[in-house]
């Protein structure tokens, strides 16, 4: 049980312990990413075929979604399905492409009450039209909403998007409308994805994997990273107040002292 008390979101046990969980008061990400794992293992340990896992993960993707914005996050990032992933048997591949439209129909209308914009992030070539027109029409009802900003990285991968944007640019020089001294961070920053958003604070991953997976490599430079063991569909809010308390007892330090 939370309970509020003052500025403080505090733990209810017992009246002895009353455990401070972060500090409202105190900074909140702005940015935070997430690599939503261990479906596939969750469903295993319960002798459920991996997808039961990935259908399980969608709820913890709506209490997660809802906490981040009953805090205050600006825009929470989720990868969904990276370029790596097709990988995956058929059957899988299929009813990860099918998980936008299933949570959508059941969530957009809430999201559009809470004024949260919802956007792709990826590539949509290669993905089944009936995951572009879901997330398409997610995006056009709430383009103008002004809460939170949902992101969903589908058929995203860091190498490939940073690959489309030297490109891009590249095709500029070749055409003499940019010098190749002007290529800075800023204009390859543009050139990404995530153009207008600010880069990740907090990158949170469960299921006990210590890695990025192709993630936002160049936006992630000075992301404070938090790991838990938890797996996807065991993850709560209560996790997600942890992965915040921690980052606000972290010094971000930039490279200065
Ligand atoms: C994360 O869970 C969901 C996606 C990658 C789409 P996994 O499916 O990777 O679960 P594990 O890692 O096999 O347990
Ligand atoms: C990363 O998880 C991709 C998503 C969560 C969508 P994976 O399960 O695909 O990552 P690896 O293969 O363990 O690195
Ligand atoms: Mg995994």
């Amino acid at each position: 049980m939370l309970e509020r008390i003052g500025h403080m979101l505090v733990r209810k046990a017992n009246q002895e312990e009353k455990r401070p969980v972060f500090d409202e008061a105190g900074e909140i990400p702005r940015h935070i990413a997430v690599i939503m794992d261990g479906n596939g293992r969750w469903a295993k340990m319960r002798n459920l075929p991996r997808i039961a896992g990935h259908r399980s993960g969608m709820k913890t993707v709506k209490e997660i979604v809802k906490a981040a914005d009953g805090i205050g996050v600006k825009t929470m990032t989720m990868y969904a399905f990276s370029t790596e992933n097709w990988k995956r048997p058929r059957e899988e591949v299929d009813y990860l492409m099918k998980l936008p439209q299933e949570f959508l129909s059941t969530e957009l209308e809430e999201l559009i009450e809470r004024n949260v914009r919802v956007r792709m992030l990826g590539n949509p070539e290669g993905l089944p039209a009936h995951t572009i027109e879901a997330m398409n029409i997610a995006e056009e009802r709430t383009r103008h909403n002004t809460g939170l900003q949902l992101n969903f990285a589908l058929n995203y991968g860091s190498r490939t998007e940073l690959v489309r944007a030297f490109r891009e640019l590249a095709r500029q020089v070749q055409a003499g409308t940019i010098q190749p001294e002007e290529v800075d961070e800023e204009m390859i920053a543009r050139h990404l994805y995530t153009s207008d958003l600010p880069d990740p604070d907090l990158l949170i991953r469960t299921s006990g994997e210590i890695r990025l997976s192709n993630f936002m490599l160049w936006q992630m430079a000075y992301t404070e990273l938090w790991f838990t063991d938890v797996l996807w569909p065991d993850f709560t809010k209560e996790h997600f107040y942890q992965a915040i308390a921690e980052y606000q007892g972290r010094a971000r330090r930039y490279g200065a002292v």
